[in-house]
């Protein structure tokens, strides 16, 4: 088993972004929506060094992660701050993993409920060339504190809230069933699980006790899916999500279903489920189901379908003929599939894409 740790220190609740004050003279990679919140602005009037770095779209690119490099270059910053949602912290990341003259502290406000990118060594950078999301992993990139406070997820919208949930649920399921989960991994992933079945619908609604529960939730899937990597729903999802231009989350939401039946075996009706079956069946008990493992797993696949339906989630996309093979070829080239349970062939992943279409 790989060792499990938690090294970034995690501050949650209500104004746990007094303790921000330690990060001095900060490089700040801000998403462009909070560049005029009060936590930017009183970072920027208490010290005498800092510089605001907007300059980066939601799927970050390789152009942006160079020009931040280049920014953060021209100033003596003493530590990285980065604001914003799975996108901006990506941004950070890039721009940590590629300077050689980063080795400040680096904090984190994550403003979505979704990446969990606070607490991974992980980074998807986007090369806009090629149209291929590249996940990064290297714990350089790791942040030494996360800051969750739960008021600047109030200004989420629905579709933001329900896309990124989604990408909760993804991260805590694909961990759970991983080739590297563990004892340790599996409980954050289990109430990550829970927490989103109980407090999605609510949060996409706009109750705040339920938005503050989801961002918790995000993070404790990450911390999961830091320590036993992700699957084949992310590895599919990376390179649809960068070819067709949809949100990160969404199209795992899309995809989600398809890879619970995939990897469970829950179409072959064989009487025997596999390991992999009995994990899903579990998780379906712990939200309540009752049965055999198989309908178990029926129920499971079901009530991921229901919640994302009453969230207005779609179940499919338009993937034209001639997309279809490339992004099965660039799924198997995906660092996320080698923890995937079952590894697939080429042609089950078309089938899986011709599933969703
Ligand atoms: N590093 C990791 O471990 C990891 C994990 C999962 C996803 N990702 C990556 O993260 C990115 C997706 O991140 P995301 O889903 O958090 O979205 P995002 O950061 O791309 O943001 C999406 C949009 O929401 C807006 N936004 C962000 N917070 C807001 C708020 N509180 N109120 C209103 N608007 C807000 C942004 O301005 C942006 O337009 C993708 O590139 C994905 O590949 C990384
Ligand atoms: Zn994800």
């Amino acid at each position: 088993m790989e060792p499990f740790y938690i090294p970034t220190k995690i501050y949650c609740g209500e104004n746990c972004i007094k303790h921000l004050s330690k990060f001095k003279n900060p490089f700040i990679v801000c998403d462009s929506f909070f560049s005029k919140h009060p936590i930017i602005e009183n970072l920027i009037s208490q010290n005498e060094i800092s510089t605001l770095f907007t300059n980066f779209t939601p799927d970050p690119s390789l152009d942006s992660v160079a020009l931040g490099i280049a920014e953060f270059s021209k100033k003596d910053h003493q530590s990285i701050i980065a604001m914003g949602g799975g996108s901006a912290i990506d941004t950070a990341k890039g721009i940590i993993y590629f300077s050689s003259e980063t080795s400040v502290p680096f904090a984190v406000i994550p403003t979505t409920s979704g990446s969990g990118s606070e607490v991974t060594s992980f980074a998807v950078i986007t090369d806009k060339k090629t149209n291929t999301k590249h996940p990064i992993v290297s714990d350089k990139m790791l942040p030494c504190s996360a800051f969750l406070e739960p008021q600047v997820v109030k200004s989420m919208p629905k579709s933001l809230s329900a896309d990124t949930g989604a990408d909760v649920l993804s991260h805590a399921l694909e961990s759970y069933v991983s080739l590297n989960s563990s004892h340790f991994s599996s409980p954050f992933a289990e109430k990550a699980i829970i927490s989103v079945f109980k407090f999605l619908k609510k949060s996409v609604d706009g109750d705040y006790e339920a938005r503050k529960e989801m961002h918790y939730a995000s993070c404790l899937a990450g911390i999961a899916f830091n320590h036993s990597n992700l699957g084949l729903c992310h590895a599919i999802a990376h390179n649809m999500g960068a070819r067709l231009k949809i949100p990160h989350g969404r199209a795992n939401a899309i995809l989600l279903p398809h890879i619970v039946s995939f990897n469970s075996g829950h179409k072959s009706y064989s009487d025997q489920l596999s390991d992999v079956g009995l994990k899903y069946a579990y998780i379906s008990k712990l939200l309540g189901n009752t049965g055999s493992p198989q309908v178990l797993v029926k129920k499971l696949i079901k009530d991921i379908k229901d919640l994302f339906s009453s969230l207005s989630l779609p179940e499919s996309i338009n993937i034209g003929e001639n997309l279809i093979g490339e992004i099965a070829e660039c799924a198997l080239e995906d660092g996320c599939i080698k923890t995937n349970p079952v590894l697939p062939t080429k042609e089950q992943i078309v089938s899986i894409l011709k599933e969703v279409r």
